[in-house]
């Protein structure tokens, strides 16, 4: 299972979070960004993204955005492994799906906690990664809500290949309940003072 960090509600300002994180052994960054149109909030701005540049490890980017396409370039710029755009926020799935494609990124979709795995099916040839929402977007620190793991079960039993990540409310505890092969963490890691000794809390 592979980890990667949330840095939304980190304790430190981004430049040293990402320091930290580089330093440590976990797998990708993940970058939450939020333009008030999906939910009603706003991320750091691209500008402030910028310090990504400076990072080491890949980037797994979850775009909780009503217009995907209109950040693509910027994203592209960076170490961006995979993104990733919400089933709910848009209506040309197969135009993004393409585009992303063709900047030579992976592309994932979100599903919020309320929505079925069964509306992917015409997208999961089409992709690399499904990220299953464990609390709803927008936010840090919530809590894992406890029907995600058999909705889990079920996009492994419609698909026995795609990458399955699972973002919101992960510890210790609740990683336990997950079998997916990425998890997005994001306070229990970044709300430490020892962030690879709550990675490792995790891996164990
Ligand atoms: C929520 C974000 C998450 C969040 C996870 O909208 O997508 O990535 O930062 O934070 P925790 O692990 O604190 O739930
Ligand atoms: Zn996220």
């Amino acid at each position: 299972m592979k980890i990667s960090a949330s840095f939304l509600s980190s304790n430190y300002n981004l430049e040293d979070t990402i320091k930290y994180l580089d330093n440590s052994s976990i797998d990708f960054i993940h970058v939450d960004f939020m333009d008030n149109t999906f939910v009603p909030y706003e991320s750091l701005s691209l500008k402030d993204l910028e310090v990504l540049k400076k990072s080491k490890k890949d980037l797994d980017v979850h775009l909780m955005v009503n217009n995907p396409l209109k950040y693509l370039s910027f994203f592209s710029k960076l170490n961006t492994k995979y993104l990733t755009f919400h089933y709910e926020a848009v209506n040309n799935h197969l135009e993004i799906i393409d585009k992303i494609k063709k900047a030579n990124i992976k592309v994932g979709i979100a599903i919020n906690p309320e929505t079925a795995v069964n509306v992917l099916n015409p997208y999961l040839d089409l992709i690399d990664l499904v990220l299953i929402m464990s609390v709803e977007p927008g936010r840090g620190g919530q809590q894992f809500i406890s029907n995600i793991p058999t909705k889990i079960d079920e996009l492994r039993k419609l698909d026995k290949k795609i990458l399955i990540s699972v973002d919101g409310g992960i510890n210790k505890d609740t990683i336990k309940l997950v079998n997916t092969d990425i998890v997005v963490v994001g306070s229990y890691i970044c709300k430490s003072n020892n962030f690879e000794e709550r990675i490792n809390s995790l891996r164990s």
